[in-house]
Formats: structure tokens, C-alpha cells, sequence
């Protein structure tokens, strides 16, 4: 690894039109727990200041960390490595104290301003919103796979991946506290995305690659759309593929090395357009809410959202109660009311595997959670088959949560973690197991990485469920996923662990200073 080329983690596009947003202040409702409830959040008006808000409480920096001469910056979305593959675009009509124009802007993190890319014709964007509710935005994301590659080479495509995920949890939550709701769209292929964000025009191993569509809809349910498309009409594409785009992106590394093999794989899961992927109004929701862990703890999300860190040690003492437990893995299935998860239009591919270590009144062992009632024959099919399949505890109704098998999994889930402490010095650990083969059966490859945005998105909902627990957790990217199937007796590719997770009692490393998040701004 070659620590003096490492990529700057900012994208700029110099020479574009700059608009600085503002720095808001955290308050105290809504409270983390009513994101999760029925809906009642009033709808917040899109304006410079709500605009300024979803971006600082999604994508912006958060603080920066010191240790001697080194510093770096940490961001309201996790990344692995902490290199931040993932940049965002905003895709809007005129808003209000902010712009007088439609555009395209890229957001950048390290000034928290919208950086203006192209002006679009007010016709034009009321044919590209034309099938959304007045008033909606759009977010599209897209990935520099060299960001990643830099440090850990082929895997570089799964950890983007899982970080587009944790970024589209990110401005879900961020939303959900306006009042907004967050789709992912699937009507616009990956090249015209491209096009739309000038992505066509950059090239080499620094360009980056469309990811995904989000609909940001400050609308209620009864005035969302069956449908939700979105449309780029051809002559559209034709005008804004020839322009020059304002601004131009910067160099993040002076020399680079090739891995052409995520390009190889980029190119064959690009999405061509597959309208199964559209979002209906279907509820994928097999759950109620008829449990009883509704009590709101009346923690600020705010708060939660931007004081969200990754463990980088666990105490290998805290426990956390069962009532605790039993509401994070509510909170992260598909249930009724508000649902961070309804982002995604597909009925849920993951189910969790657990090591409980330290969680009061349950055993320690291996647990099950079956995220749709429809995994479960498969599962059934695909465990060992002497796993005791028991309701824990005092279990809420309507999760589907299963003792395997009692166990003292300290050791095999530091193993299987490729030997990380943080596995095993927590109050849980989990693999998140994906349905693989049945997945990539009915859609193909395009849903090999919507698997990780999956995970990524689960993982989102435990860093915050875990603040809001007053604990913190990690995302683990590291692990040995055949060790994690051999204790699962998992034999070929039904279920495949996608992406690790442990959440316990952190341990702070008194070495590094903490500094405010944009201290070099006035
Ligand atoms: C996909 C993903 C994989 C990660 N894998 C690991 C890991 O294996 N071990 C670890 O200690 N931290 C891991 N992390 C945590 C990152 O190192 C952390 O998010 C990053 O340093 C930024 O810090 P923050 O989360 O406190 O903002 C992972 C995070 C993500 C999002």
C-alpha cells in the first residue's frame, strides 16, 4: 500500500458555481423512535435550510480525529477504511433562498456546498418529475471504486457497495426527520444516469460510476404515486450529453494501480432498466407493530444521527438488556408504520445470523433472525439440520427470531471476524446471510450489488439503534465467510454472508483528539 498516493477522500469540482449551506443546530424532537412509528412528523418545506439539513445530518463531516501530526476526517456515513467511496448529487426544481434554477449539483462534504454541475430547463424537469408529488427532489449516488482499490484491491466493488447502502440509510434517516419520505427508483438505466450527472465525460480509473436514483418525496403515504418513475426523455439525454458540464473534477491520486477486474464486474451488474425493480405501492411488510417496545426513549435522532462512530474496541464486559435487543431487531425488519427499510422496493433478501455474547436474560448462542417469514423454508433447508429452531425469551410476537443453538461463540466469532477483538468483546455479532442464488436467478447480476446496499442499509439501522442504546457498534467488512458458513452448515450458495456486524460497550482510545466538523470554515 502506497500511503503517500492514498486518494484525497473529497471530490471537488473546481471553477463550478459554489452555494455554502448551513451548519444546523440539533433539536431535540423528532425523537430518534418516532422515525420508526406511524406517521406524524410534520412536513418540513424545501428550502435552503431544510436542504442544508438533509446533507449535514446525512453526508456531512462529522468530526475530525487527531493523533500527532495525522488528521482525519470522520463523516455522518460510515465508510470502510474510512475512505468514502460514495460522492452524491442533488437533482432539483428552484429552491427557495438557495436557487433561482433547476440543476444538477454535486455535494461536497468538505465545504458542505452544493457545487452547480449543469442548468436544467424548467420543462425539462417537469417532464423528469412528472409521475412524483409536487415539491420532490432527487439524490443519486455514484461510486469511485479507486478509492477503495487503493487499499484493498478486488474487494474494493463489495466495500463500495456496502457503503452506498450505509449511504442510502443515511438520507433516509436524515429525510424521515423532515417529515420526507426516500425511494429508490428504478426507471432511469445506469448510462443515462451517467449522462444526467456528466459522469460520461470523465474518464480512467478515478472516474465514477452511477449507482442509484433516490426520490426524496415530502409528501405523505396517500399522495405517493403507485408507480414512482422517473423520466429521462431522449432529447434531454441528447442536449446534456454534448454540454460542458460546469466545473471540472479534481486529480485524487498522482499514480494509481489498475484493477481491471472491478471494471469486469461493474459493467456486468450495470442496471439496463428492469421495471420488476419498480417501486409499487405493495407493501413488502409482513410484520405488525403489535409489540410492546413502543415506549419512545425520547433521544433526539438528530442527535443520534450525527454523534453516530464506529466502535474501535468493545469493553468485553457491557451487556445490554433484552428489551434493547428485541427493539433493534424490530427496528431493523421490514414492519408497518414508518419504515426506514420501505426505501428499497424488493421484499427483504436478508436474514441475520447472531452470536449473542452478553445480552441480559438471553443465553449465549447462535440465533436466527428470518427478516421475512418467507426465508424461513429455505433456511430451514439450507442449516444444520440438529439447530433447535427455539422462540427466545419473552420474544416479541411478531419477529421471527430462533435459538439455534446454545453456545459460548466468543472464539469463533473473533475467527470468523478475521480475528478482530471487536467481534467478540461485544454484546452481539452478526452475519448478514443474503438469499444469493434465488436473487441473482430472478433479476441477474444488476442485484448483486443491491445485496450489499441491503446489508448496508441494515447496518445503518444498527449503527443508529446502538447510539440511540447508548452503545455504538462497527461494521466489520473483514471476515471468512466459508468459517461463518461451515458453523451455519451452509454448503452452497442459498444464503451467502455478505457483510459482518458487532454492537456492545465501546472502549475509547484516549490518544486521539477530537475536533469540531468544519473548524477550517468561518
Ligand atoms: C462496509 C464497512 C466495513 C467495515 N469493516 C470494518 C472492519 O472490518 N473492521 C473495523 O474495525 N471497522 C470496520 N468498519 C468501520 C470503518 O473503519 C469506519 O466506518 C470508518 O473508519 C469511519 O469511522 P466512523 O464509522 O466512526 O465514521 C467498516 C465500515 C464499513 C461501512
Amino acid at each position: 500500500m502506497d500511503w503517500d498516493n492514498q486518494p484525497d477522500p473529497f471530490r471537488r469540482y473546481d471553477q463550478s458555481l459554489t452555494l455554502p449551506l448551513e451548519h444546523p443546530q440539533i433539536t431535540k424532537t423528532p425523537t430518534y423512535d418516532s422515525l420508526f412509528d406511524t406517521w406524524q412528523e410534520p412536513i418540513t418545506p424545501i428550502n435552503r435550510d431544510s436542504i442544508s439539513r438533509l446533507f449535514y445530518e446525512s453526508l456531512a463531516i462529522s468530526a475530525w480525529k487527531q493523533a500527532g501530526e495525522n488528521r482525519w476526517s470522520l463523516r455522518v456515513n460510515p465508510s470502510s477504511g474510512d475512505l468514502h467511496p460514495t460522492e452524491a448529487y442533488l437533482i432539483a426544481g428552484p429552491i427557495k433562498d438557495l436557487s433561482d434554477v433547476t440543476a444538477v449539483y454535486h455535494y461536497s462534504a468538505y465545504a458542505h456546498a452544493l457545487e452547480r454541475r449543469i442548468i436544467l430547463t424548467n420543462e425539462e424537469w417537469k417532464a423528469i418529475n412528472q409521475n412524483l408529488p409536487p415539491g420532490s427532489l432527487l439524490i443519486s449516488l455514484t461510486s469511485i471504486y479507486w478509492r477503495e482499490s487503493w487499499k484493498y484491491g478486488e474487494r474494493a466493488f463489495r466495500y463500495c457497495h456496502h457503503d452506498v447502502g450505509h449511504a442510502i440509510g443515511a438520507i433516509t434517516f436524515a429525510a424521515a426527520a423532515l417529515g420526507w419520505k426516500t425511494r429508490l427508483i428504478h426507471s432511469v438505466t445506469d448510462n443515462d444516469l451517467a449522462i444526467l450527472l456528466g459522469l460520461h465525460q470523465q474518464k480512467g480509473i478515478e472516474a465514477e460510476h452511477p449507482d442509484c436514483l433516490l426520490a426524496i418525496l415530502p409528501t405523505d403515504e396517500n399522495n405517493t404515486p403507485a408507480d414512482l418513475i422517473v423520466n429521462l426523455s431522449a432529447t434531454l439525454l441528447k442536449r446534456v450529453k454534448d454540454i460542458e458540464f460546469e466545473g471540472s473534477p479534481n486529480t485524487l491520486s498522482s499514480h494509481h494501480h489498475e484493477w481491471p477486474i472491478i471494471d469486469t464486474v461493474a459493467e456486468a451488474c450495470r442496471f439496463n432498466g428492469d421495471s420488476s425493480l419498480i417501486q409499487k405501492r405493495v407493501p413488502s411488510v409482513k410484520y405488525n407493530n403489535e409489540n410492546k417496545l413502543d415506549n419512545d426513549r425520547r433521544v433526539s435522532a438528530r442527535k443520534i444521527i450525527r454523534q453516530r462512530r464506529s466502535a474501535l474496541a468493545m469493553d468485553g464486559h457491557s451487556t445490554i438488556s433484552k428489551e434493547s435487543f428485541y427493539r433493534m431487531m424490530v427496528h431493523v425488519s421490514p414492519h408497518l408504520g414508518k419504515n426506514i427499510i420501505a426505501v428499497l422496493p424488493w421484499h427483504a433478501r436478508v436474514s441475520l445470523a447472531i452470536f449473542i455474547h452478553r445480552v441480559d436474560d438471553l443465553p449465549a448462542g447462535l440465533y436466527l433472525l428470518v427478516r421475512d417469514p418467507d426465508h424461513e423454508p429455505s433456511l430451514r433447508k439450507a442449516l444444520r439440520s440438529d439447530f433447535s429452531w427455539d422462540k427466545p425469551k419473552d420474544c416479541p410476537e411478531s419477529l421471527h427470531l430462533y435459538l439455534l443453538q446454545y453456545a459460548n461463540a466468543i472464539d469463533a466469532a473473533r475467527t470468523i471476524n478475521c480475528h478482530q477483538d471487536i467481534a467478540a468483546d461485544g454484546a452481539f455479532a452478526l452475519g448478514m446471510l443474503a438469499e444469493f442464488d434465488a436473487s441473482l436467478e430472478q433479476y441477474g447480476a444488476l442485484f448483486y450489488p443491491r445485496l450489499f446496499w441491503e446489508t448496508g442499509l441494515i447496518g445503518q439501522i444498527l449503527y443508529l439503534e446502538a447510539e440511540a442504546a447508548g452503545i455504538q457498534s462497527t461494521g466489520i467488512g473483514c471476515f471468512f465467510d466459508d468459517a461463518m458458513h461451515e458453523v451455519l452448515g451452509i454448503s452452497d450458495h442459498s444464503w451467502q454472508s455478505l457483510y459482518h456486524f458487532t454492537v456492545g460497550g465501546p472502549v475509547d482510545d484516549p490518544r486521539l483528539q477530537t475536533l469540531p466538523s468544519y473548524w477550517y470554515l468561518k
